[in-house]
């Protein structure tokens, strides 16, 4: 079944993974939810009646060890950190139609009736294993409370997930070598009763899902890989005190000790989240069933690191149980800071509060995060390069054709002049609305901000080509024409970009004397007239200067080197945060990792045989009948070569076309499934990190 376009008749769920409540926020979170919230507007400016829920995530080790580490009960830990998120959001014009928590008891009795579900429809079996325990502390070790190698990639893991390597979910007793969080001694493993969830038997139900999923396409590619690779059970009960008690089924079994596994209750916060606002609005107006037992169109953003959860779990889940598979799973990339992984630990990260507390407005960021790089690349966050954005792209083409238009038009017409738009504008305008239609539907964030910015440049060249202050007074109907045209580019500029920079399109909106909000405009409300009369407009953006980036980088710096020196004095122990989204990717810096260097050295003239070219990556597609294998058409000046590179379920393959990339050009040609390969991409890691330049090294340009 394929879908229907957006907007359809039927109410659309937004959701963002759910953040543990167990630390600050940072921009590495704020880029999952802001990117939910912009998906969520952006929807609405199409017409989809939508709601957009999220929760805290209050259970499970990640809150509970964290809790422990405080000495503090981990409900009045989990609390207070849900208070201070909920807090925190509308800061960044994060705005949720209902932001619950799963403690609450919407979530704990939904969650307990969708499990009693699969327990009746004989989904759920109980099976014997091994539990790592710790004989000092006299206690479990569920997931983070172990920490040992991942059996599939060989990296160091938590008790149940590889978060530093293949990022696989782990089931108990699958960690190796496993070691007690609290003690740091080794843990043995003994036998326990669980619970399973049979998401064997989902087979053949997921991988029909999975073909039918819109979103990123990394949360497609890689589970068909985990469903070939042949499916697990999964466990859903723990050995903790703190979480959703197992419901009891009448039975006197061991599950009456255990909790269920976070994993489960989490995400059914997603239904439990969206019933809170139907119960606040009245069905209605917003009708939870019909998304979720019907045929709503469910949306999660979540973060790459979550993938398996939502694409296998999670759906196995809802079909069991009776509920709505999701329509569209856009898995987000991770953050860096100054091209390093963000870490916590280490204080390499930019949190929420500092951010608001430098007084910068939160549509600034949300520019930066949404349209720097598409949503399944990892974006790097420098102040350099935050500054060069704004400054480049809101201050000077956004903000600058919007007060250079809105002036001129006050300072002559003291608002609208008295005029048709010209068909050229009309059409352009036109075509930016298609631009950012199609941008949704293709769950392309940066392609809405782009949309929206490049009707503004639009402007700006507009304005300049027809100089209306040169008309004025001798050709003034002219003049009157063209300004008249600005004005309605600058109105739609700021219903497009109302995604993306909510405050700053509503500024826009009450600047033209619109009525009503901005947030409640279509994008076909860009081509209506904006009031007759205005006042005079301020400047929108304010400019970041050099000394300030200077400053922000020392205080970056300054704490990173603390936090380090603080290590060093301090044994560490690894009981960090994080997760969803908020996807912290450590570099690998542990050597141990690394392939070795090579002894054997090579001449200058022996690497000079190397023709190494800067290219443009014009074309990409998947080669039919091979799993990892993609044609590029690459640009590389004199020529477009043909490559065939072997990076399929890597990357996002519409994502790459205008991507500049590195190519062995000289590389003797090849053949692959029947395609001619003239050439090599060059790219490092597991994940094809393809290489690029950062500079003006023109296409063509030889890598020296
Ligand atoms: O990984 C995490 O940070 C989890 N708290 C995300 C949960 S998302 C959802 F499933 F609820
Ligand atoms: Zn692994």
């Amino acid at each position: 079944m394929s879908h229907d376009e957006y907007p359809t008749d039927r109410p659309a769920v937004v959701t963002c993974g759910l953040p543990y409540a167990n630390g600050d926020l940072h921009i590495g979170h704020l880029r999952g939810y802001i990117g939910a919230d912009a998906f969520a507007r952006a929807l609405e400016t199409l017409g989809q009646q939508v709601a957009y829920v999220c929760g805290s995530d209050m259970h499970g080790t990640p809150v509970a060890v964290n809790a422990e580490e405080e000495g503090v009960d981990p409900e009045e830990f989990a609390l207070r950190w849900h208070e201070q998120y909920e807090e925190t959001f509308p800061k960044f014009n994060v705005e949720f139609d209902n932001y619950g928590h799963t403690h609450d008891e919407t979530n704990t009795e939904l969650t307990k009736e969708i499990v009693r579900t699969l327990d009746e429809e004989g989904y759920v079996y109980e099976k014997e294993i091994k539990v790592a325990y710790d004989p000092e502390a006299d206690q479990y070790l569920p997931d983070r409370y172990v920490v040992g190698t991942c059996p599939y990639c060989g990296e160091k893991a938590r008790g149940d997930e590889c978060d530093e390597g293949c990022q696989r979910h782990l089931e108990p007793g699958e960690v190796e070598d496993p070691t007690s969080a609290i003690t740091g001694n080794s843990a043995e493993y003994r036998d326990r009763t669980h619970k399973f969830f049979r998401v064997s038997e989902f087979a053949d139900y997921l991988t029909a899902f999975l073909d039918d999923l819109e979103g990123t396409s990394n949360a497609r590619n890689q589970p068909r890989q985990w469903i070939e690779d042949g499916l697990q059970d999964w466990c859903i009960t723990r050995d903790m005190d703190w979480g959703i008690d197992y419901p009891d089924n009448g039975d006197d079994d061991e599950a009456d000790d255990l909790v269920l596994y976070v994993w489960v209750d989490a995400p059914i916060e997603y239904i439990a989240s969206t019933k809170q606002y139907t119960e606040r609005v009245g069905a209605d107006e917003y009708d939870w069933e019909e998304v979720w037992r019907e045929d709503g169109e469910i949306v999660h953003v979540i973060g790459r690191d979550i993938i398996q959860h939502h694409t296998i779990f999670w759906p196995a889940m809802l079909e069991g149980a009776g509920y709505n598979a999701p329509r569209g799973i856009a898995a987000t990339g991770f953050i860096t800071i100054n091209g390093k992984g963000l870490s916590t630990s280490r204080n390499r990260a930019i949190w929420a509060r500092e951010y608001l507390e430098e007084g910068f407005h939160p549509d600034l960021l949300r520019y930066y995060l949404t349209t720097t790089g598409g949503l399944q690349q990892d974006v790097d966050f420098s102040w350099d390069a935050f500054q060069e954005k704004v400054n480049g792209e809101l201050v000077g083409t956004v903000g600058n054709f919007w007060y250079r238009s809105l002036l001129f038009a006050y300072r002559n017409y003291e608002g609208t002049p008295d005029e048709d738009v010209s068909e050229e504008v009309r059409e352009k305008i036109e075509g930016a609305i298609g631009d950012v239609r199609e941008a949704v539907n293709d769950y392309d964030l940066r392609g809405i901000g782009l949309a929206a910015v490049r009707l503004a440049q639009f402007g700006n060249e507009y304005i300049q080509r027809n100089e209306p202050w040169k008309l004025v007074d001798d050709e003034p109907e002219e003049a009157a024409r063209v300004i008249r045209d600005c004005v309605q580019i600058a109105k739609a500029v700021g219903v497009l970009i109302e995604p993306i920079a909510p405050d700053k399109a509503e500024a826009l909106w009450a600047q033209l004397g619109e009525d009503g909000s901005v947030h409640d405009a279509h994008l076909q409300d860009a081509l209506e007239s904006p009031p007759e009369t205005f006042d005079e407009p301020g400047e929108p953006f304010e400019k970041i200067e050099d000394d300030r980036v200077e400053e922000l980088n020392e205080k970056l710096a300054a704490r990173i080197e603390e936090a380090a020196s603080d290590q060093e004095s301090e044994a560490e122990t690894e009981t960090d945060d994080e997760g969803a989204g908020e996807s912290e990717s450590e570099p690998m810096t542990d050597t141990d990792d690394l392939e070795p260097l090579l002894e054997d050295r090579i001449s200058f003239e022996e690497f000079q045989q190397l023709d190494v070219r800067v290219g443009r990556i014009e074309d990409a597609e998947g080669i039919e009948g091979a799993d990892d294998l993609a044609r590029l058409e690459v640009d590389i000046g004199f020529e477009t070569r043909q490559v065939v590179a072997g990076i399929k379920r890597l990357h996002d393959l519409d994502e790459l076309p205008g991507t500049k990339c590195v190519l062995l050009a000289n590389m003797e040609p090849a053949e692959l499934f029947g395609v001619e390969s003239n050439g090599m991409i060059l790219a490092a890691g597991e994940e094809a990190d393809l290489l690029t330049t950062h500079g003006d090294a023109d296409v063509g340009e030889k890598v020296r």
